[in-house]
C-alpha cells in the first residue's frame, strides 16, 4: 500500500490549536484526501477545525488553487456571446437559478451553471432540477458543450472532471455541520466557478437566518472575499446583498420550487422572486457587456421575461438535458406528494416573521434533504407559503400547506409551520429590503 505523504492527525491538530499551516502541508492534506490516503473522518475533523479557526489569506488561496485544480476548466468552446454565471451563498425557497439561467442566455449571454445539492438548511439547484422527470444532471462534457451552444444555458454539477474536491467536501460539510465558514464557503464556490472559464460572475449573498452567515457584516466579508479570490485570477465579480430573513418566494421544496420557478418563467410567481431574479439578470447583461447600465439591465431582463422566450428555452433545455415538463397542464408533469394538510393560525395578529432555517431544517425529517452523504431525498416533500410576513391574519386562515409522503411528514411539517411563522399583536421588526447592496472587487 502506497505511504501516506503526510500525518493528516498532525496538521489536523495544528488547525485545531490554530497555527497556520504552509503550503504543502495544506496541499499534501488535500490531496492526500482526493487519493484516498486521507479518510472522510479525518477531513471532517479538518473542516470543524477550519470552522472554529478559519484560514488566512495565503491558506484559502491554496485551498482555491487545489479545488480549482482537482479537476479541469470547462472549454470555452467555440460560443462568442459573453459567458457569465450566477451563484447563491445558499438559502431556502431559492429557486432564481431556474429561472435566470434562461432567462440571461435568453437575453444574449452564455450561461454554464454549476451548482450543488442542498447544504446544510437551505435547498439545492440540482435537487430542484432532479425533481423533473428525467433530468440529467451528470452529463458528459461534449454534451454540455453542445447544449451550451444551440440553448445557451446548461446545469450540471460537480463532476469527477470538474471540481471534484468540491463535490466531496461539499457533501462532507452537508452533513458534518460545518457549512456555515467563510473560508470554507469562499473556496467551495470559487473554485467551481472559477473553472467554468467565465466572462463574469454575479454572486447573490445571503442576508439574515436563513443564510449561513447571517449577520450583515460577516456577509459583506464573504462578498469581498469572493471578489478578491476572482479578481487575483482576472475574474470581475459583482456580489448582490440580499435578504434572506424570511423564505424566497412562496415554496419550500424541491418539485415545489420547481413548479414556482416554471410559474416565473410564464410571467407568474412571487413578487419578491421576480424582483431578485431581475435584478441579478440585469447585473449579468452588465457583466456581460449587453448593457450600459443596471437601469437598461432591468428594462431588457423585465421585457424579456414577460416576451416568453426564456419559458421556452428553459423547457429547451429540460429536454437536452433528459427531462419532461408538461407545459400544459397544472403541475407541469413534476411529482407531486400524495397527502397535503393546511396549517392554519391559532390566534389572529399580524405575521412578525417567517423563520427559514425552521423551514429549511424542517423538511430534512420530511424526507426532502440529507442526514447522510449517500441519502435519496424525496422532492414531492415541502411547504406552500400562504401567508407573507406583515399581514394581517384571523383565527383559522391558512398559514401554509404541508406536503408530505406520510401521515407522519404531515405532522412533522405542521409542527414546523407553527414553530416557523410567528403571530404577533404587532409588526415583527422591519423585514431587510430584498436587494441591500452591491459590492464589485
Ligand atoms: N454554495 C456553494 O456552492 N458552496 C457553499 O459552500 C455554499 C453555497
Amino acid at each position: 500500500m502506497k505511504r501516506p505523504a503526510v500525518i493528516p492527525q498532525q496538521i489536523i491538530a495544528r488547525k485545531r490549536d490554530g497555527d497556520t499551516l504552509s503550503a504543502p502541508e495544506l496541499e499534501a492534506l488535500l490531496t492526500g484526501y482526493l487519493d484516498g490516503q486521507v479518510g472522510d473522518d479525518q477531513m471532517a475533523a479538518f473542516l470543524m477545525a477550519v470552522y472554529f479557526n478559519g484560514l488566512g489569506d495565503a491558506e484559502l488561496d491554496v485551498l482555491v488553487e487545489v479545488m480549482l485544480h482537482s479537476g479541469d476548466m470547462l472549454p470555452r468552446g467555440g460560443v462568442r456571446a459573453p459567458r457569465v454565471d450566477k451563484h447563491s451563498t445558499g438559502g431556502v425557497g431559492d429557486k432564481v437559478s431556474l429561472v435566470l439561467a434562461p432567462l440571461a442566455a435568453e437575453m444574449g449571454l452564455v450561461v454554464p451553471m454549476m451548482s450543488g445539492r442542498g447544504l446544510g438548511h437551505t435547498g439545492g439547484t440540482l435537487d430542484k432540477l432532479e425533481s423533473i422527470p428525467g433530468f440529467r444532471t451528470r452529463i458528459s462534457l461534449d454534451r454540455f458543450d453542445r447544449i451550451l451552444r444551440s440553448v445557451g444555458c446548461a446545469m450540471i454539477g460537480q463532476t469527477e472532471e470538474i471540481a471534484p474536491l468540491d463535490r466531496r467536501l461539499y457533501a462532507l460539510r452537508d452533513v458534518t455541520g460545518t457549512v456555515p465558514s467563510l473560508p470554507l464557503i469562499t473556496a467551495s464556490i470559487m473554485s467551481k466557478k472559477l473553472a467554468e472559464s467565465l466572462d463574469g460572475l454575479v454572486l447573490d449573498v445571503k442576508v439574515g437566518e436563513g443564510a449561513f452567515l447571517s449577520h450583515i457584516d460577516r456577509a459583506r466579508a464573504l462578498a469581498r472575499a469572493m471578489a478578491g479570490v476572482g479578481a487575483a485570477r482576472g475574474l470581475a465579480v459583482t456580489a448582490v446583498l440580499s435578504a434572506m430573513d424570511r423564505p424566497l418566494g412562496r415554496t419550500v421544496g424541491n418539485a415545489l420550487e420547481a413548479r414556482e420557478a416554471v410559474e416565473c418563467l410564464a410571467g407568474g410567481g412571487a413578487d419578491d422572486l421576480r424582483e431578485l431574479v431581475t435584478e441579478l439578470a440585469a447585473e449579468m447583461s452588465l457583466a456581460g457587456g449587453l448593457v450600459p447600465d443596471l437601469d437598461e439591465g432591468r428594462r431588457k431582463a423585465g421585457e424579456t421575461l414577460a416576451g416568453g422566450g426564456a419559458l421556452e428555452r428553459f423547457r429547451r433545455m429540460v429536454a437536452e438535458q433528459g427531462g419532461s415538463l408538461d407545459l400544459s397542464c397544472d403541475g407541469y408533469g413534476l411529482p407531486a406528494a400524495p397527502a397535503t394538510e393546511v396549517v392554519t393560525a391559532n390566534r389572529a395578529g399580524v405575521v412578525a416573521g417567517i423563520n427559514p432555517r425552521a423551514l429549511g431544517y424542517g423538511i430534512i425529517p420530511m424526507g426532502g434533504g440529507r442526514t447522510r452523504q449517500d441519502q435519496d431525498i424525496d422532492p414531492r416533500v415541502g411547504f406552500e407559503l400562504e401567508v407573507r410576513v406583515g399581514d394581517r391574519v384571523a383565527r383559522g386562515d391558512p398559514l401554509a400547506v404541508v406536503h408530505g409522503s406520510t401521515r407522519d411528514d404531515l405532522f412533522i411539517g405542521a409542527r414546523v409551520v407553527v414553530e416557523a411563522v410567528t403571530i404577533g399583536d404587532l409588526p415583527g421588526s422591519e423585514p431587510l429590503p430584498l436587494i441591500i447592496e452591491r459590492i464589485t472587487a
